[in-house]
């Protein structure tokens, strides 16, 4: 028996309301179509807020220099060449206009003193390139996002967590979904579907992500065919809180050291200078990241496990300025006035760059009907994401993505048959079936996991430490089959947590798997038994295909650069090594002094 279900009909369902979401919504109704928006949280609270310091784009209003190669270049290097290079073409190329569309949409920029939209600078970047709004960047887009979207007609369904594509043949035709507040089930017909649903920060202890990161379309998209890519390369933003307990883990912008902040270890000495002396605190975030971990596992860490970050030297209006959302954390949460006291900050899960398989020009996934953008795509970002390309990506690919999913909409013959009653029956059963098991809880589980991914699947990894994590993850899995859930269907987080459980451990089994089967360091993907990079691994992506409900993972060819692409890669930057301390003695002595764990807190 089917539990009664609402449907409702829309030529394109996006699926997520962050900036990525926002844009494809926007651009398909452009387009002329009925459009649907389904988030599982309100609208406006997406991890793209948590992009502060600003948005990539080489505007040239700073430094005059600054041009679209230049920023494909520095992308590229800091993604150490893994990316999708047509997804790093198109991206700066268009990142300009986006961030003047949006302008007219009526974000309000920092500016210049002669008018034009300020730009500051951010590790990776060889020019001053980030338009920003202090440090609350990703905030002011998501409000001119949402209020264009709602002003263009997008239909919103907040607080809506969808669990399930729905197929037609061979091709995604809608979605099943329960509503968060009243546990009642929904199905959306569509001709086009667009994933834009962020990341899985939620599977790690420490993370800058909030509930809402459960790689849910990761995992919707693995579910219905498609292929994910390069699931090994998670970031750790090298700035997260560390104190008080309570806050461990909120974003520090990197946008404090972009106006000047400095890193410093217990013994006063600015680290950054024995791993990075050229750019220092501006180096690429993986690179600061294993600074921050060595600092503090050599024993010269901050009384919290962490280092300290140092902005008091800035005049105190300066600081309040530029970086007023961090002025009121430090002081709020941990009573600390950054005008006049360094923070204490360390590692933070923050962004994955592996995710679903997509043609760069379209977003269409490998599956008929299925688009993604942002955060839940692969490709651009290579092995680690430069800041501020996030916002920048989402802008272009949301926007591209809408539009391929408008085409692929228009089309399509039919919005789509009704939906398999024994889909739908499926479907409910398995979202009820924790009521009615006699399992364990679905929080302690989530903590385990937590525990197991930010110990085995970290910043540095080994052989010995990731297969013990996915074995752990896998027995993690078995256990989460008879999960068990109290108390009714409204409203009830438990209940939530029990099938976003599944999805976060279905993508940490990928994650731990494609960082085994990588056996070299690239970018944000660090092992200490395989501690240089390998150029024949860098022709080739990590895939991770659903193999009758089993995690399977291969790496196959990437798509090569075209000659006139690859000659403007080869200027500045020197090849940096691509773990911090690559000679026979420090990994050992990082591997000595870890004690066997890949976690940076004590
Ligand atoms: O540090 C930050 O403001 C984050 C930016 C980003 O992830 O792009």
């Amino acid at each position: 028996m089917i539990d009664n279900f609402e449907t409702h009909t829309r030529d394109v369902l996006v699926i997520g309301a962050g900036g990525a979401g926002l844009r494809a919504a926007i651009e398909a109704r452009d387009q002329g179509l009925s459009v649907g928006v389904v988030c599982k949280s309100l609208l406006g609270k997406a991890h793209t807020v948590m992009a502060e310091g600003g948005v990539a784009a080489a505007l040239a209003n700073v430094d005059e220099a600054d041009d679209w190669k230049t920023h494909f270049r520095d992308t590229m290097q800091g993604g150490k060449l893994l990316n999708n290079w047509r997804m790093a073409e198109l991206h700066a190329r268009e990142a300009p206009e986006r961030v003047r569309e949006l302008e007219r949409w009526g974000a309000v920029f920092d500016r210049t003193p002669d008018g034009r939209i300020l730009q500051r600078a951010f590790g990776g970047h060889t020019h001053k390139r980030l338009a920003h709004v202090g440090d609350r960047t990703g905030l002011e887009m998501i409000r001119t996002l949402q209020d264009r979207a709602v002003a263009v007609g997008v239909d919103v369904f907040m607080e809506c967590t969808v669990t399930r594509l729905l197929k037609d043949g061979d091709r995604v035709a809608g979605a099943f979904a329960y509503w968060r507040e009243s546990g009642r089930f929904a199905v959306f017909r569509a001709r086009a579907v667009v994933l834009a649903t962020g990341g899985i920060g939620k599977a790690y202890r420490i993370t800058s992500n909030s509930w809402e990161y459960t790689a849910d379309g990761h995992v919707l998209a693995w579910e219905a065919g498609a292929e994910l890519i390069d699931m090994e390369f998670v970031q750790f933003h090298p700035t997260g809180m560390v104190w008080p307990p309570g806050v461990m883990g909120i974003l520090v912008t990197e946008a404090v050291r972009g106006e000047g902040g400095m890193l410093r270890n217990a013994e006063g000495f600015r680290f950054m200078e024995r791993y990075d002396p050229e750019r220092m605190e501006l180096s690429t975030r993986d690179q600061v990241a294993r600074a921050i971990y060595t600092e503090v596992k050599e024993g010269r860490g901050s009384p919290h496990g962490g280092v300290f970050l140092d902005i008091s030297h800035k005049p105190a209006d300066y600081v309040k300025t530029k970086l007023p959302s961090m002025y009121h954390q430090f002081l709020e949460l941990a009573d600390v006035d950054i005008t006049r006291a360094p923070m204490e900050v360390g590692p933070t899960t923050h962004y994955v760059m592996g995710g679903v398989r997509v043609e760069a020009d379209t977003g269409a996934s490998t599956v008929p009907g299925l688009f993604a953008a942002g955060e839940v795509a692969g490709g651009m970002h290579g092995a680690n994401r430069l800041g501020g390309n996030s916002l920048s990506d989402l802008l272009v690919f949301g926007r591209r993505a809408g539009l391929g999913a408008a085409e692929f909409a228009r089309g399509s013959a039919t919005t789509s048959t009704d939906p398999d009653p024994d889909t739908i029956r499926q479907a409910s059963a398995e979202l009820l079936a924790p009521f009615e098991q006699d399992g364990e809880n679905p929080y302690a589980l989530h903590r385990e996991l937590q525990s197991v991914m930010q110990k085995n699947v970290g910043i540095f990894r080994t052989r010995e430490d990731l297969e013990r994590g996915l074995e752990e993850v896998r027995a993690l899995g078995a256990r989460a089959r008879n999960v068990r859930v109290e108390g009714s269907r409204h409203f009830n987080p438990g209940w939530h947590l029990a099938r976003d459980l599944r999805s976060m451990l279905v993508i940490s089994e990928a994650v731990a798997s494609s960082a085994i089967l990588r056996e070299e360091s690239r970018g944000a993907h660090s092992r200490l038994d395989f501690p240089a990079l390998d150029e024949r691994l860098g022709t080739v992506n990590s895939v991770v295909t659903n193999e009758g409900g089993a995690v399977r993972v291969t790496q196959k060819p990437k798509a090569e650069i075209p000659a006139e692409l690859r000659a403007l890669l080869e200027k500045p930057a020197a090849a940096k090594p691509a773990v911090n301390a690559p000679s026979d003695e420090k990994p050992r002595k990082i591997a000595e002094a870890k004690g066997g764990s890949t976690d940076s807190r004590p």
